[in-house]
């Protein structure tokens, strides 16, 4: 997969509008036609101590986790990336696609914040699930972790 490509794609997405609607919904639906064997891309939004549903490709979806809370919720606490294998083999994973397999949960930071305590808010997740087992490598952890410094570069949260 060539995520320097897609990187280029976002940033020109987020130079002819970085709000985070435009945004996050063409992003998901570049990653759902360019990556295979995925069922599922979308964003969840952090507001207060839950994750809400946010611009997404795939089927219906759950619309609230609570932080901590299956791979999203883990990954938005805990402030890394989630890559798992298998999603059964995951404690609390929540089902909202039976078809999914594996996923990879990346958190996105709101830019700038608390830069002073050395670290920086998680405001939203990207995720993204496979019916393939073993779907996601390093290489997809690396590439999509730089696909989201380009969302963090740019984003706009207001609402
Ligand atoms: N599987 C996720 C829930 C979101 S759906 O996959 C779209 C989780 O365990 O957090």
């Amino acid at each position: 997969m060539d995520y320097e490509l897609l990187g280029a794609q976002l940033q020109s997405f987020a130079e002819a509008d970085n709000w985070y609607v435009p945004l996050m919904a063409n992003a998901a639906a570049l990653l759902f036609d360019a990556l295979a064997d995925v069922n599922w891309v979308g964003f969840y939004l952090l507001r207060g101590d839950r994750l809400v549903l946010g611009p997404f490709q795939g089927k219906v979806a759950c619309i609230h986790i609570p932080l901590g809370k299956g791979v999203c919720g883990t990954a938005a606490q805990r402030d890394e990336t989630q890559l798992v294998l298998d999603v059964h083999a995951f404690p609390g994973h929540i089902a909202c696609d039976s078809a999914s397999n594996s996923e990879i949960v990346v958190p996105i930071h709101r830019k700038g914040a608390l830069k002073e305590l050395n670290r920086r808010a998680v405001v939203a997740v990207l995720d993204i699930d496979s019916p393939v087992p073993n779907r996601f490598s390093e290489a997809d952890r690396a590439g999509l972790e730089a696909l989201v410094k380009v969302l963090e570069a740019h984003i706009d949260l207001d609402a």
